[in-house]
């Protein structure tokens, strides 16, 4: 230890005094001008950092980190000061975490948000409400249930004298926060399991009695859930934690355009219900989190209403694009849906992580109410009433009030720059020939991957096992391609395997979602593959 250290952790004591003086904010100038400056540290030193290195992280790799980060044991006596811990954040952490907020990061659905974000985030923090309850919120309670409506009318466009009628009944639930996509996800099928088994003369509800009694009781065989192949995995979560077993969370075929075969749909239907099986909930996705496809909801739609089939949509990823005049018809339909998920932490530009979860009927979450003497009382306003979740930041504040500071119109040029310039990507991706467009882009996320000329010129005359056989190559290839790429950490476009044409195809994932990225920078980095390729690449692609 150097003697400056020494000096500075001497005057780090654990006692009364000191734990008394981090509980109480600073009477005096100077200690809040210093309570100021690490604010404008974690701001602007964070930011600056972050324009610095245009790069996505810097080359160290995951082993020589580990070996930095193997202490197991809690130290005694405090070690830093908050200046330290703020510096070191900044100085050791933050340039091997991954700067989402480049523009060149151009491979998930997490991206740069408004810095206005980090003031709102540090206001819930501040007041640390928890809105289990209204001992520990009361008005942020109240306020939640205004923005709650807000967005059950953007989903579900009910008229004035509705929400004058629920925005603020304690005996109407509109939706609910809860952590993010997935626990969204599983809140909405929670819900519609349990009104498929209700109680009855012998039966005190699937809740109380479990999925076995249930089945035997409404004499079925087996409870499933029906989406397309391209489902996001956290609905086999859900197949699993709500005891239906996750193989009943079947998968239908999608067309070529990666949207659920609704033939297919109807198909599996009539098989279901000939097997004697509960069909829990239909879900159409808005947003695939591969493709970015939209399902078709109306269709959708159509047919659970025809068999009186609980109807989910998945609008984690595309669900703001209603925010769009000029794109929100491409979920036309939603409106029909009894239950919905949004994350305010993917298109709504939050800071991580927010899901939430919207009902039509708003007394479908009663199918899933829990009491306890001590909160959440029988009759009260609290709204851990009607919750997957117990504790939970009041992440609303930050939804709403960035709302605020955005209108839907701020949204809208956020959500249209994304689409349109998906769209040029892949006229771009067309126009060069190393490439092959896999997905075209409905919202703005697109799939292509390397198709060398050499690999081109056999594919129109191969056979399906000779195609196995190239795609193999192929592969391969786009694999390699996208691991040199995100080692060389000046870009990033993420990876995934999709089935097309009857092959499972390695394909370059993009999802354009930040505002500083441009039509150049798409450039610049399909410039940067094609000459991995070139130079790393091209003579393995020929043997
Ligand atoms: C369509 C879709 N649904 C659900 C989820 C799950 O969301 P989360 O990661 O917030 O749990 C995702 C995540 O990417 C998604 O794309």
């Amino acid at each position: 230890m150097t003697t400056s250290k020494k000096e500075s952790t001497a005057s780090l004591v654990a006692d009364w005094e000191a734990l008394q003086r981090i509980f109480i904010r600073p009477e005096k100038d100077h200690g809040r001008q210093r309570l100021v400056k690490y604010m404008e540290q974690i701001l602007f030193g964070l930011h600056d950092f972050l324009k610095e290195h245009v790069g996505i992280t810097e080359d160290v790799s995951l082993q020589e980190l580990s070996d930095r980060y193997m202490d197991s044991e809690i130290n005694l006596l405090p070690s830093q000061k908050l200046a330290d811990v703020i510096k070191g954040i900044i100085d050791n952490i933050a340039p091997h975490a991954v700067n989402v907020a480049s523009p060149y990061f151009i491979g998930h659905m997490t991206s740069a948000i408004p810095f206005f974000m980090v003031h709102l985030h540090t206001i819930v923090a501040a007041l640390n409400q928890n809105l289990v309850k209204l001992e520990t919120s009361k008005v942020v309670s109240i306020w939640e249930r205004q923005l709650l409506s807000k967005i059950h009318r953007l989903l579900f466009q009910k008229d004035t004298s509705f929400y004058a009628d629920h925005i603020q009944n304690p005996s109407s639930t509109l939706g609910a926060f809860v952590e993010d996509g997935t626990l969204a996800n599983l809140s909405a099928m929670w819900v519609a399991r349990n009104r498929l088994f209700p109680n009855c003369d012998t039966f005190a509800g699937l809740e109380r009695e479990g999925v076995g009694r249930a089945l035997e009781v409404y004499k079925k065989k087996r409870a499933v859930i029906l989406v397309s192949k391209m489902g996001h995995y956290s609905l086999s979560k859900a197949g699993g934690i709500l005891g239906i077993g996750n193989d009943n969370v079947i998968r239908i075929p999608v067309t070529e355009h990666f949207q659920m075969d609704t033939h297919a749909l109807e198909k599996q239907i009539h098989q279901l219900n000939s097997e004697n099986a509960a069909i829990i909930a239909v879900i159409a996705i808005a947003g695939t989190t591969e493709t970015g496809t939209i399902d078709p909801i109306n269709d959708i739609s159509h047919i659970c209403k025809k068999y009186s089939l609980h109807f989910h949509v998945d609008a984690a990823w595309g669900g703001p694009t209603l925010l769009s005049d000029k794109y929100r018809s491409l979920l036309s339909g939603i409106e029909h849906a009894d239950s919905v998920t949004v994350d305010g932490h993917k298109q709504l530009y939050m800071p991580m992580s927010c899901g939430m979860v919207y009902f039509k009927d708003p007394q479908a979450m009663d199918a899933v109410a829990y009491h306890s003497a001590y909160v959440n009382r029988p009759g009260s306003v609290d709204l851990g009433i009607r919750s997957i979740v117990g504790s939970r930041a009041a992440t609303s504040l930050v939804l709403g009030n960035a709302l605020e500071i955005m209108g839907k119109k701020g949204y809208a040029l956020l959500i249209d720059h994304g689409i349109e310039l998906a769209k040029e990507f892949a006229t771009e991706i067309q126009k060069r020939e190393l490439f092959e467009l896999v997905s075209s882009p409905q919202l703005n996320i697109l799939t292509y991957r390397v198709f060398p000329e050499s690999i081109r010129k056999e594919w129109h005359t191969a056979s399906f096992e000779q195609k196995q056989r190239l795609n193999e190559n192929l592969n391969q290839l786009n694999l390699r391609l996208q691991r040199l790429q995100r080692q060389a950490g000046i870009s990033f476009v993420s990876r995934t395997t999709i089935e097309k044409d009857q092959l499972k195809q390695v394909v370059l994932r993009s999802v354009l979602m930040n505002p500083m990225t441009n039509i150049t920078i798409i450039r610049e980095i399909l410039d940067e593959q094609e000459s991995i390729f070139v130079n790393h690449l091209k003579e393995r692609s020929q043997q």
